[in-house]
């Protein structure tokens, strides 16, 4: 069996996928008079739109400015509380401390790393902090998406908005109780839904995000919050001195996504259905080749949700040898993830807190190579190589 990758290249747990097209769409608004967010920054948000589901969409500098305007937009403030999943990446929970909320974190399911619908309802019906919650952050983790049907029921009961963090998911779909096929973004039971265009993601302006929302007037809060709290609007202004006129009506930041990166985005966004195609045909393979091996256990499945496979997490024993082997034998997996309430700023502010399954799920959590470039070959060699690996 071969011990190093195919042409010694290395193989890293994720990669973008960038195009001669994407590097003369690029180079197009670079020869032209727009650079910051203007007409092409319009045409991604249009795509999105129509890809995604949601009629609202609104491009960012990044996945966490999203979070952040987001949560702004909701109203979410000092003396409010954020429920967030541990296993997630820190932005999910830092955009609600921007805000000047709390952070009270919910475990996750032992078998998906997802929010567990169990614990969020014991927290909502016990927890001393349950009546400061104004929202919920549904983490479609590794592109898996969360029950969201049972979750926008447990929001609703408790009038509380549900937020979803979908930056792992553009392209995942789920099956309401009705039987009606839901992609993720489209929004119909979440305040607010946010994706991430870091390189590793499904689609890239190397750093970006999005807010898709169906709420009219959430979406306007939050473009005004990406601008400084400006606007332009003749509705809203409360004088017009002309045309050159604007107002700061309240406090914003600079989350704007330039056109250049846009143009990157729509041009990608372009093939984002043939490539989430071959992640989850790499996925397939994985879990067919990867099945019935009692060292590693694959992220559970759950009817009626289809996965966007960002990340492909494994389970497995003994996680930092397997990780410094397969990183020897050319493979570059990646740990998903840290657990938020254990990073050192969380337990400075709130101290040492239990959360076993997210414990559990990061003892033993690694990111297999999971991307649209990946070739058949590759796919063979991991495939291989962490059998052999694990079996020991
Ligand atoms: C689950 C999750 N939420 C939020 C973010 C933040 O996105 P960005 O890096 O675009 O700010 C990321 C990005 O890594 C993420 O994985």
């Amino acid at each position: 069996m071969a011990t190093q990758p195919p042409g010694n290249v290395p193989i890293p747990y994720g990669h973008q996928c960038i195009g001669d097209d994407d590097i003369e769409a690029v180079v197009k608004v670079l020869r032209g008079d727009w650079l910051t967010q203007g007409p092409s920054v319009t045409d991604f948000e249009g795509a999105l739109s129509r890809t995604l589901g949601a009629s609202h969409a609104l491009a960012m500098n990044s996945g966490t400015a999203v979070l952040h305007a987001g949560m702004a937009a909701l109203g979410i403030t000092e003396g409010d509380v954020v429920v967030v999943p541990p296993i997630t990446f820190v932005a999910s929970a830092n955009a609600a401390l921007y805000c000047g909320a709390d952070v009270a974190f919910v475990d996750v399911e032992a078998d998906t790393g997802l929010i567990s619908v169990k614990a969020l309802g014991e927290f909502l019906r016990s927890d001393p902090r349950r009546a400061k919650v104004r929202a919920v952050v549904a983490v479609h983790y590794a592109g898996m998406p969360c029950d969201i049907g049972e979750l926008a029921a447990l929001c609703a009961q408790n009038g509380i908005a549900l937020i979803e963090d979908a930056c792992h998911a553009p392209g995942a779909t789920w099956t309401d109780s009705s039987g009606t096929l839901h992609t993720i973004g489209d929004g119909s039971l979440s305040a607010f839904t946010a994706l991430s265009f870091h390189p590793v993601k499904h689609v890239t302006t190397a750093e970006g995000g999005a807010l898709l929302t169906n709420d009219a007037a959430l979406a306007e809060r939050a473009a005004m919050f990406r601008s400084h709290g400006v606007t332009r609007r003749d509705d809203l202004l409360q004088a017009h001195d002309g045309p050159w006129y604007y107002e700061q009506h309240t406090l914003g930041f600079n989350y704007r996504m330039p056109d250049v990166l846009a143009a990157l985005g729509t041009s990608q966004l372009a093939k984002h259905r043939g490539w989430l195609e071959r992640r989850r045909e790499v996925a397939r393979v994985y879990r067919e080749q990867l099945a019935g091996i009692s060292t590693l256990e694959l992220q559970a499945e759950r009817p009626g949700r289809n996965h966007a496979y960002h990340l492909f997490p494994v389970l497995v024993q003994n996680r930092a040898a397997v990780f410094d082997e397969l990183v020897r034998r050319g493979i570059r997996p990646q740990v998903h993830y840290i657990p938020v309430h254990r990073q050192p700023y969380y337990r400075s502010r709130y101290g040492d807190i239990s959360m076993p399954s997210a414990e559990s799920w990061y003892a033993r959590e690694l990111s297999i190579p999971m991307f649209q470039g990946i070739t058949d070959d590759q796919v063979a060699y991991v495939c291989d190589t962490v059998r052999a690996v694990v079996c020991g």
